[in-house]
């Protein structure tokens, strides 16, 4: 009896110690840091919310600075409130993300770009069936095949860059729409919710923009695949890692041992909304 419980005690021990050695061993790509000072970071949807405060954050950090929009009058205003708050000058270039030719004329006017945050974006609130299948398409071309466009664009220029130091792109997205943050044209989007969505969403808190600016950049500096910006995130980003790259073999022991735990939270998270979602349909049938 003593010898199975001395075996188990060892097994208990070692089994973390032997999984942290291979998880030493595979984790793939090496950890790399990627400098921002006195590098060309360049942001899409730079005029205005999240992407105009990354904008400031990251020419005060001594970045140069191109911001990418389709209103010019909004790129200038934005132009001007940088240089008031910080005392540099950012480059503004107007395009539209969907259109190809656009965005690579674009990309070719500005210096070769080091890091690239595809921040565009748009998104219209309302339940699937009412809502109009052109503004569907709207949102996938600028989120999606904006993205594309950008990438396809910027990536010759670079990987022909002639210093060797890392480059990254990063993409800006929503957490599966689980929080909102108090920036101004969330505001619009919040009062065009549909009920239900405003109840589920009101599960998760409100971010405010400089935290989702300070969490996004320290991402991007440290090479990091997900970058997650609350606990939601962080406990998404473990639940769909898959075969997502992971750079830190302590972060891919927290993925592999916790993965089952996080499942049973995104239960308990279903099982509040379905709640919710019972409860809001029983008052409303009783209205009825
Ligand atoms: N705010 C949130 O709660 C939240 C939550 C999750 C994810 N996000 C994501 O975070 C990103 C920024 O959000 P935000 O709230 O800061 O957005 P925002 O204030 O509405 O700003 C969007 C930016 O994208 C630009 N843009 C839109 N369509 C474009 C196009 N076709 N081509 C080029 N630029 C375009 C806009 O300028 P023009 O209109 O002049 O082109 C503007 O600069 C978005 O990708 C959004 O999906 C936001």
């Amino acid at each position: 009896m003593a010898n199975t419980d001395l075996l188990l005690l060892v097994l208990f021990i070692s089994l973390p110690i032997f999984l942290l050695m291979f998880l030493k061993l595979i984790v793939r790509p090496r950890p790399v840091k990627i400098p921002i000072k006195s590098r060309h970071v360049f942001i899409t949807g730079g005029s205005r919310g999240i992407g105009l405060a990354l904008a400031r954050q990251v020419a005060s950090e001594g970045s140069r600075v191109t911001i990418l929009a389709r209103n010019l009058e909004q790129l200038e205003e934005a132009k001007t409130s940088i240089r008031l708050s910080t005392g540099i000058d950012v480059a503004i270039v107007s395009a539209d993300a969907c259109d190809f030719e656009a965005v690579k004329e674009a990309v070719e006017s500005a210096a070769p770009i080091d890091v690239l945050i595809c921040n565009q974006g748009v998104y219209a609130s309302c339940e699937l069936e009412n809502q109009d299948i052109k503004k569907i398409r709207d949102i996938i071309d600028v989120n999606l095949i904006g993205s594309f466009n950008m990438v396809k664009a910027a990536l010759p220029g670079m990987k022909n860059r002639s210093d060797r130091k890392p480059v990254s792109i990063a993409f800006m997205s929503s957490q599966a729409g689980q929080y909102t943050m108090n920036v101004s044209s969330c505001l619009v989007e919040i009062k065009t919710r549909p009920p239900l969505t405003r109840i589920i969403a009101a599960s998760s808190g409100t971010m405010q923009v400089d935290e989702v600016v300070k969490k996004t950049l320290n991402g991007i500096k440290s090479g990091s695949f997900f970058v997650p910006c609350n606990f939601e995130g962080f406990m998404l980003s473990i639940g769909t890692a898959g075969p997502a790259p992971q750079t830190s073999y302590l972060m891919a022991f927290i993925e592999v041992i916790s993965v089952g735990v996080v499942r049973i939270v995104g239960l308990c998270f279903q099982w509040t909304w379905y709640g919710s979602i019972e409860k809001w349909h029983a008052q409303h049938k009783l209205l009825d």
